[in-house]
């Protein structure tokens, strides 16, 4: 594997989901919320980003996603989007921005394109929310599904749990896989569902599913870049692969800066600008200090 950043050309777009699919090639996701992370993301040649209402707990602090409004989304959204060029770019649609009312659905997923240079947008649900993904997707809004664990709705969902273990929750799952694809999503993101689960799925779907904590049958990877860059310190969830300890790192930075400024060493002479002696003692002169 190479260490030189990869300078995609080629903007990626809905339709490379379905095509990269049907080629067998599998897609990379990763989240971001803001304008450094995202230019690191599209560099590194990943597929799609995803602008995760996961911002509310990775960035803002909350315990969960449900705080976390519309204006937060757009927001990060629009940094995003000016630091990607390449990558498919997917706004997550928040808690109530789209369960209440289907005109009102539309309304929040125009706003993700329109003011925040979004591509597309994800939304949690199958059955339930039909409604609201047609007619997303009739306003011309390309709509990626995400079902399994749901953490909206981990309130209905009793916490953080794996999905479909049982026989009839695996067929739910299932069903509304099939109806979400029917509808028009573009692929759909399965969250902690068991492997074979996950897997029969993505052989019944000419759409890709997008796996985080759903094994490796998935079409493509998703995950929370802060929790890959070993960032998020909370928790770790089992599915999750630190592929650095940026957490620790920055702990030793910062503590080493602490001591470098209470001893003096910090800053030295080549962090340090500095006046000729010719203006410096006009300067003293000025001050009445000669
Ligand atoms: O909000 C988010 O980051 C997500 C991913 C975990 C899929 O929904």
């Amino acid at each position: 594997m190479s260490n030189s950043p990869v300078s995609p050309a080629k903007k990626v777009t809905t339709a490379v989901f379905r095509s990269k699919k049907a080629r067998g090639e599998l897609l990379s996701m990763l989240t971001a919320y803001d304008y450094l992370t995202a230019k690191a993301v599209d560099l590194a040649g990943i597929d799609s980003i995803l602008v995760g209402d996961s911002l509310g707990m990775v960035i803002l602090g909350y315990e969960s996603t449900l705080p976390v409004t519309m204006e937060d989304m757009l927001h990060h959204c629009q940094a995003v989007s000016r630091g990607a060029s390449r990558a498919l770019l997917i706004g997550d649609m928040p808690f109530m921005s789209y369960q209440v009312d289907v005109r009102e659905a539309v309304w929040n997923a125009g706003r993700f394109l329109q003011e925040a240079g979004m591509d597309a947008v994800k939304l949690e649900g199958g059955k339930e929310r039909l409604d609201a993904v047609q007619a997303i997707i009739g306003a011309g809004i390309p709509v990626l599904g995400h079902l399994g664990l749901t953490p909206q709705s981990i309130n209905q969902l009793g916490g953080f749990k794996t999905q479909g273990q049982s026989a009839d929750a695996a067929m739910q799952i299932l069903e509304d896989s099939l109806l979400l694809e029917k509808a028009g999503c573009f692929g759909i993101v399965l969250e902690s569902v068991p492997d074979r689960v996950a897997g029969y799925i993505s052989s019944r779907l000419e759409i890709p599913t997008i796996g985080i904590g759903a094994g490796a049958e998935c079409d493509g990877q998703v995950l929370v870049t802060h929790d890959l860059l070993g960032l998020y310190d909370n928790f770790t969830p089992k599915f999750v692969k630190q592929y650095a300890a940026l957490h620790t790192k920055i702990n030793q930075a910062l503590q080493t800066y602490k001591s470098e400024v209470e001893q003096g060493v910090f800053p030295a002479e080549e962090h340090t600008y500095s006046i000729t002696d010719e203006e410096w003692e006009q300067f003293l002169n000025r001050a009445g200090e000669s």
